[in-house]
């Protein structure tokens, strides 16, 4: 999979992205990452990438001659997807949209923002990772970068694990308890400790629910409800008080 980043912070980029199983993932030539300066597409002695908007208003945007020389030098790989706070919220479902592909390309955001000519006419979609502001989009365009190159075929060690994990069918993850057995007086659920992986599987899944139920009730409404059958699994386990 190749995947270009254009930034005026390359090396940001480029550090993080030699470390942990993406580092490794480029090492091995899984992935084709491509870090692009948006300085050095400037023509002006100060290499200047930003200006003030027409109309007024506080803080600079990101020109679009440096972005256009960027896309038509490098023929980045497409979609090409902007990073700010008004794009369409990050989700798994897209990292696994964007896992499926052959490669795209994360143009990201500095200052107030990036001249609309550019998202209307050069950006195919734009993405945000949550409802807050950042500085720019390099932390956001990391977060995509590692959450889609972890779904690609022999990037992550085990595969279960990326699909058992949160999200996987619209619930978050059920905890996990590694050794000691016991740890300063507090002990990990005997039921862990049976070896009756049927009833294991029924606390996971209960556990999983119990989360759910609590900590983002909205995914609980997104399948629908609870069903009979999980409402059933809460009740084996004691589960089924309240939410929070
Ligand atoms: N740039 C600034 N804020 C952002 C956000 N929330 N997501 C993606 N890029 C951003």
């Amino acid at each position: 999979m190749r995947i270009d980043v254009i930034t005026i912070f390359p090396e940001l980029v480029v550090g993080f992205a030699g470390h942990s199983l993406l580092g490794r993932a480029v090492a091995g030539g899984e992935v084709d990452l491509r870090v692009h300066d948006l300085r050095d597409a400037t023509t002006d002695a100060h290499r200047t990438v930003d200006d003030a908007p027409f109309g007024g208003g506080a803080g600079m945007v990101l020109r679009p001659e440096p972005v256009l020389a960027t896309v038509e030098a490098v023929d980045p790989p497409r979609p090409v997807v902007a990073l700010g706070p008004g794009g369409r919220t990050f989700d798994q479902a897209t990292a696994r949209r964007l896992a499926g592909s052959d490669g795209f390309t994360l143009l990201c955001g500095r200052y107030e923002g990036i001249d609309q000519r550019v998202l209307d006419h050069v950006v195919d979609e734009e993405l945000s990772i949550g409802d807050y502001v950042l500085a720019g989009g390099e932390v956001a365009a990391l977060v995509v970068v590692e959450a889609v190159t972890r779904l690609l075929p022999g990037v992550m060690g085990n595969l279960a694990s990326a699909e058992e994990e949160s999200f996987g069918d619209g619930l978050l993850e059920y905890p996990h308890y590694p050794r000691p057995a016991e740890f300063r007086g507090w002990e990990v659920p005997e039921v862990l400790r049976s070896g009756d992986h049927g009833r294991i599987g029924r606390w996971r899944r209960a556990q999983s629910l119990r989360r759910t139920i609590d900590r983002r009730p909205d995914l609980i409404e997104d399948r629908g409800g609870l069903t009979a059958a999980d409402r059933q699994l809460l009740v084996e386990f004691g589960l089924d008080g309240p939410a929070d």
